[in-house]
């Protein structure tokens, strides 16, 4: 049994926590958010993340797993502190540090024992050294410490399995005994462990998810292709998928990536280039791609509703993506706002997100389920493809409408059958838009 502290109980730093506990280690999970911290204690998760709540009581109540507000309780004794905090983007398009820097700070002014230091959070390339600088120069006295980035590739809304059973585990480090007892302490998931140095590991994570924005990104560019051609990108990209060069994953043609991690990654790594003097020519159009298909969705739906001045239209779904209520940067709130100023009134709903998207989308008028907020609307459009909205009844939902039309933003509808039940509906790429 390992004592481990996690600072930051977010979506992966509360994931981290539970599943080491899980795994049989001691952990300290500390958040300077009180009310966070509190609500955990009594057993209320700040967010939203399948099978998660079990696993925290689980392994609160076989004392594996507490909370903390304080540093000095957190890292005493500890031999692992993995930094887990934001690192939103700052003003120019760079990662915003401030958070692992405070958290640094604090832990080298509570620390009395040698400790592994672990970078979790997505942080550029050159922040490991910086890290190192800033806890030797904050301790009070000179503790041993030897920092190590363990970059995450969870997902939400798959994040426990993601974590218990990654494809792989990225270590690295300027101390190679460190990695290796960083590395044991993942042995139990038995993924391969890539062990290198510090700015190798944290380049493999950008690297990563740029990797994969680029792939929806260029997905999202033959659809409209497709649609030109009068090709169905759903076949497409399922037969591409096949092909194991390229795999079938990150191939679903929509309204794009949005969330908390491939926007601010794919800037900050076009940042860190640009700081150098690169010219990152793919990453800005894979930017510029997936930002554009939130606008090429209003203008089709606008289309389709005849105008949107004085139209109701239902958003079905509303957070980044299906079973996570993360709200940041869903292509909704981008779409609410297009719609609000051309003119429209805006409905919502979410299975979810509805308590996350409510001040973030005061202009929106939520409803408690799928159905009365479509009665009266002008038309619908599928922003997040939860399984629900697949089940829906649509004879219902055709009936409830004013006028029967959806614009499907993440293509879960089969075109022909839509215009066989009589929907005006269009979808994303779905050869001459499914006519
Ligand atoms: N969310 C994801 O799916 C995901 C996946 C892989 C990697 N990441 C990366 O992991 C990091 C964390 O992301 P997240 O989504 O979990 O963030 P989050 O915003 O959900 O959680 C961050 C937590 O850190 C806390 N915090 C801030 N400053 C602190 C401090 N000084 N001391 C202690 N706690 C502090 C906040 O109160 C908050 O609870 C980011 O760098 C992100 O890019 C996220």
């Amino acid at each position: 049994m390992k004592q481990i502290c996690v600072v930051g109980v977010g979506y992966v730093g509360l994931v981290t926590g539970a599943c080491f506990a899980d795994l049989g280690n001691r952990v300290i999970a500390l958040d300077v958010n009180e009310e966070r911290i509190e609500n955990l204690k009594k057993g209320i998760l700040p967010i939203y993340e399948p099978g998660l709540e079990e696993l925290v009581e689980r392994n609160v109540k076989a004392g594996r797993l507490s909370f903390t507000t304080s540093y000095k309780e957190a890292v005493k004794g500890t031999e692992f502190a993995f930094i887990a905090v934001g690192t939103p983007s700052g003003v120019k398009g760079e990662a915003d540090l401030q958070y692992v820097a405070a958290a640094a700070t604090s832990i080298a002014e509570n620390m009395i024992n040698p400790m592994i230091i672990i970078n979790k959070s997505t942080v550029p390339v050159g922040t490991g050294d910086w890290v190192a600088d800033i806890v030797k120069g904050a301790q009070p006295e000179p503790v041993d410490f030897w920092v190590v980035s363990c970059p995450e590739f969870l997902r939400e809304g798959s994040a426990i399995v993601d974590f218990m059973s990654p494809h792989r585990t990225v270590l690295g480090s300027l101390h190679p005994d460190a990695a290796e007892r960083v590395a044991h302490l993942h042995l139990p998931l038995r993924a391969p462990i890539v062990i290198t140095d510090l700015r190798t590991a944290e380049m493999i994570k950008y690297a990563s998810n740029a990797f994969l924005a680029t792939k929806i990104s260029f997905i999202n560019e033959v659809a409209d292709i497709c649609e030109a051609l009068g090709a169905d990108v759903k076949e497409v990209a399922a037969g591409m998928g096949y092909d194991k060069r390229i795999g079938p994953m990150f191939l679903d043609a929509g309204l794009g990536w949005g969330g908390s991690c491939f926007p601010k990654d794919v800037l900050a790594l076009a940042y860190m280039a640009e700081e150098k003097g690169l010219d990152p020519r793919i990453l800005n159009d894979v930017m510029d791609v997936n930002y554009e298909r939130r606008k090429e969705a209003v203008t089709h739906i606008g289309e389709m509703a005849g105008g949107l001045k004085g139209k109701t239209i239902g958003l079905l779904g509303l957070a980044f993506k299906p079973n996570t209520d993360d709200m940041r940067d869903a292509p909704a709130i981008d779409i609410a706002q297009d719609l609000t100023a051309a003119g429209a009134k805006v409905r919502g709903y979410d299975p979810v997100a509805m308590d996350v998207a409510r001040p973030v989308l005061p202009a929106v008028e939520m409803f408690d389920d799928p159905y009365t907020m479509a009665k009266d609307c002008d038309a619908l459009m599928v922003v997040t493809e939860w399984n629900e909205f697949k089940q829906l009844d649509l004879e219902k939902v055709r009936g409830l409408l004013k006028s029967p039309v959806i614009f499907d933003g993440r293509n879960i509808y089969d075109p022909k059958t839509m215009k066989e039940m009589g929907f005006k509906y269009r979808g994303m790429g779905r050869g001459f838009n499914g006519r």
